[in-house]
């Protein structure tokens, strides 16, 4: 295979990024930049992230975002084979500005451009950290998304479970804000569920179920509930409801799992690879991974878990997912546009 290197632009929510990606000629990836500019301060004073400012500091800040990337990974735009902008699902405003300034920058240097799907940037990251090959079970967990996919190949994925109601980052989220911690909530639970103990007696919905499916809303209306009982709230109090979350959470999330791990083997027989991939934001929390450890050990799966800063978005694994299409000899052209909504 010839050696391939692509610019990848981030801009579907509120972290401006952008990144080179290279796969060498005897397959090995190597990240050779990765910039995120966060925009939390911007937002956390309107306790999540308000779109149109959001896509306004898109527009301040990627331009030199992309410069820098550039410049960390040594390269000028000569040196690049195509360029990769995520195009949805997410902001609209946002994702406009980035998929036009890669559009830009692929006409003005006569590169192929490349449209991303978020989902499928998370779906693929492990395929560039750990070069792992295809079958594997992703759990998706974000902000914006609970998934439990079955990835078959680059554009094959099929869904086996999701959520009914809140995604669980948007869970961790909802129920930091209601327990009064600062946005994005899910670090903030973590780090007090370790203060507390999980005594407080919270549903675990869904566990159980035949289907992968996901349910959130009642554990966060749960937490509400149990919060409203014994206000006013000492801070042990509010660590013990963190705690009894998150442990609710894991409990809840290796369950489905363990049900998505049957439906995947179901699918490819008992000796297809068994692994297990977790992306996302939520894919920080270490509860979570412990609970999925422990799963994949009983049931021989590896999980492959990207590196934090890989976890959550990032402009490296839209370069990652728009050089896993280019090199299939798949590109988009200079009508590819920017969807708020695109299921994987
Ligand atoms: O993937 P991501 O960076 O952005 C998208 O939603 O696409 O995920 C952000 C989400 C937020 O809801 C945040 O609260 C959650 O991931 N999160 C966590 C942790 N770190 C980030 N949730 C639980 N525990 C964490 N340590
Ligand atoms: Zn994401």
């Amino acid at each position: 295979a010839k050696e391939l290197t692509v610019l990848g632009i981030e801009t579907s929510c509120d972290e401006t990024a952008a990144a080179v990606v290279r796969r060498k000629a005897d397959g090995r990836a190597e990240i050779l930049s990765n910039v995120v500019r966060a925009q939390l301060d911007l937002h956390r004073r309107y306790g999540g992230v308000v779109p149109e400012i959001a896509a306004r500091a898109h527009v301040e800040l990627l331009d030199a975002a992309i410069q820098q990337a550039l410049d960390d990974a040594g390269l000028t735009l000569d040196e690049i084979n195509a360029v990769a902008a995520t195009a949805g699902p997410g902001l609209i405003g946002g994702l406009i500005v980035g998929v036009v300034t890669g559009k830009s920058i692929a006409l003005a240097r006569g590169l192929p451009f490349i449209a991303v799907n978020h989902l499928e940037a998370h779906a693929l990251t492990a395929r560039l950290t750990d070069g792992i090959g295809f079958p594997y079970l992703l759990l998706l967990v974000s902000g914006g998304h609970t998934q439990l996919l079955a990835v078959e190949d680059v554009g094959r994925y099929r869904r086996l479970g999701t959520t009914l109601d809140d995604a669980l980052g948007e869970a961790f989220d909802k129920t930091a804000k209601l327990l009064g911690l600062p946005y994005p909530g899910g670090p903030e639970v973590e780090k007090l569920a370790r203060e507390g103990e999980a005594n407080i007696p919270l549903p675990r919905p869904m566990l159980g179920r035949e289907e992968p499916h996901f349910s959130l809303a009642g554990l966060k209306t749960a937490v509400r509930q149990a919060a409203q009982q014994r206000a006013p709230l000492s801070d042990q109090t509010v660590a013990d409801l963190c705690a009894s979350f998150q442990e609710a959470v894991a409990e809840i999330v290796e369950d489905r799992t363990a049900r998505g791990m049957a439906l995947y083997l179901e699918r490819f027989g008992e000796d297809a690879p068994r692994q297990l991939v977790v992306a996302g934001g939520v894919a920080a929390n270490q509860r979570l991974r412990e609970a999925l450890d422990g799963l994949c050990q009983r049931k021989g799966f590896t999980l492959h878990a990207p590196p934090l800063s890989l976890c959550s978005d990032n402009g490296a694994m839209i370069a990652w997912a728009g050089l896993e299409h280019f090199a299939k000899g798949e590109s988009d052209g200079m009508d590819a546009e920017a969807c708020a909504r695109w299921p994987l």
